[in-house]
């Protein structure tokens, strides 16, 4: 039988050094939170990419080989150097701060793109090792975009997929990058290339026609399509009913008792918006005064990429905010805002989800946004409001959320008014149709759509120019 091999740079989990041996802890991040989620598939399924531990030993990295095994993982481990220069440079300096429209934290880098090159030829190696004839190969993300064109280079009888979990942007922006024939060549070889929503679709059909015309010679992209990445609505629905939850929801109810409960959710990254989120909570409470010390916003902030220069500068800059707005509304035993800098475990994330009385998720740029899709699948009993970005690719879906643009301070402060004071019959309706639509739309019907189409095609041998 024919096997699915799932490419990404990251595993599902990240293991963490004990003693002899590793504990293996879930890797946050919609990729794999969402990817993980989704149902097996008919074939053999496995998963490889990196560990997030570097320049390991032979004996350690032969018991971390033997604990992922076990669970059809196999790590790519990456050098310091290449962590520094492919992961922390090339991939989160250069490509995720341009595809997210910030050209301003972009740096153009040839140290940094030779290791990005070469660390898509070691996954290329790590794949053909287990590789067979007519096998899928299914890459994911940003990371990884020359990995499609050496795969079908090396072995032309795989089958070969690439999702993009990231926006893909307009070309007045792709086109700064001083590499961009390369990467659409190295994408554009797959067998079918799946974005999240339509307009990331056409930009890079743009982009492909653009730069064509320019007199490159990149290679024709055979099949796209648009895919918007979802969640495992039954877990969510499921467990935001059991006992346990229950239990967490009343703790926070208990904790915020006669409050209302505004929430976020995200990893610490310049692209989510939380000052700007924080800057329109305090025009809120500037504008109602009537709310302070009864309105609540509950700031989830999960730590990421903390080696970057631009997201350790993001953490400070952001908890001198959090302490000024804090120190301009408290009253004894009364802060408006509470900050917490960790992950948590999966049932205290659904607890809160449940408790929130409005999900505030405003980020600048996401190429789609699942804790928006996760926090609508726990409110079974339909109350609950959702504020939701433009700029994410889940509005799209989310059509009912009430909508806003996160640039503009005064007109996130007055939804979130809107939502604080949002009746229980809107908030039903609204959050019915939310649901109707992730209940369908889910992360099955996600993976699934791309790999029955990706099934349908018949793969071919080197991609024409
Ligand atoms: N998440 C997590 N632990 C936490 C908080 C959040 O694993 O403590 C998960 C959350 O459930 C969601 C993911 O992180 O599935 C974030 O995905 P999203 O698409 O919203 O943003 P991304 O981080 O991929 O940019
Ligand atoms: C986003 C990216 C993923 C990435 C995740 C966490 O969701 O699309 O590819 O894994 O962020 O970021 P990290 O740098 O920790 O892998």
């Amino acid at each position: 039988m024919n096997k699915l091999i799932i490419v990404s740079n990251r595993l599902p989990v990240k293991a963490i050094p004990r003693g002899n041996s590793f504990h293996l802890v879930p890797t946050e991040g919609g990729l794999s939170t969402g990817l993980k989620s989704s149902s097996g598939s008919d074939s053999e399924e496995c998963w490889i990419g990196w560990p997030g531990i570097s320049n390991r030993e032979q004996p350690v990295k032969d018991e971390l080989n033997k604990q992922l095994e076990q669970l059809h993982l196999h790590p790519v481990f990456l050098s310091e150097k290449d962590k520094k220069n492919y992961y922390e440079g090339f991939s989160n300096c250069t490509i995720w701060p341009l595809f997210h429209y910030f050209p301003c934290y972009t740096h153009f880098d040839d140290v940094e793109w030779e290791s990005y090159q070469k660390v898509n030829d070691q996954f290329c190696m790590e794949v053909l090792k287990i590789a067979e004839d007519n096998d899928t190969v299914w890459v994911h993300d940003y990371h990884l975009m020359l990995l499609p064109a050496l795969l079908k280079k090396k072995k032309p009888s795989l089958k070969v997929g690439f999702f993009l979990h990231i926006p893909f942007p307009s070309y007045e922006i792709f086109r700064m990058l001083p590499w961009a024939s390369q990467i659409l060549d190295g994408i554009s070889s797959a067998d079918l290339i799946g974005f999240h929503t339509e307009a990331y679709r056409k930009y890079f059909h743009e982009c492909q026609e653009k730069i064509r015309k320019s007199g490159d010679n990149i290679s024709t992209p055979r099949n796209t399509g648009v895919f918007p990445m979802s969640i495992n609505f039954d877990k969510f629905n499921k467990t935001s009913k059991s006992p346990e939850i229950k239990a967490i929801e009343r703790k926070y109810r208990m904790r915020f008792k006669d409050q209302k409960i505004i929430l976020s959710v995200d990893r610490l990254d310049y692209t989510k918006g939380i000052l700007h989120r924080l800057y329109a909570f305090e025009r809120f409470l500037e504008q109602n005064p009537k709310y302070v010390g009864n309105v609540k916003l509950v700031m989830l902030v999960v730590p990421s990429r903390t080696n970057v220069g631009n997201y350790r500068e993001l953490k400070n800059h952001l908890e001198g905010e959090l302490g000024r707005i804090n120190g301009r509304f408290s009253h004894f035993g009364n802060i408006p805002i509470h900050y917490f800098y960790r992950s948590l475990p999966f049932n205290e994330l659904v607890g809160l989800y449940k408790a929130a009385d409005i999900a505030l998720v405003t980020p600048l740029r996401d190429g789609m946004n699942l804790v928006a899709k996760e926090y609508v699948a726990t409110k079974g009993k339909g109350k609950g409001v959702l504020i939701l970005s433009k700029f994410a690719g889940a509005a799209y879906e989310l059509n009912a959320a009430i909508k806003v643009n996160p640039f503009d301070e005064n007109a996130m402060a007055q939804a979130i008014k809107e939502a604080v004071e949002q009746d229980e019959a809107e908030q039903e309706k609204r959050m019915r149709a939310m649901r109707r639509t992730i209940k369908i739309n889910n992360v099955d019907h996600w993976k699934f759509s791309f790999l029955n189409r990706l099934n349908g095609i018949n793969s071919r041998k080197a991609p024409p120019k």
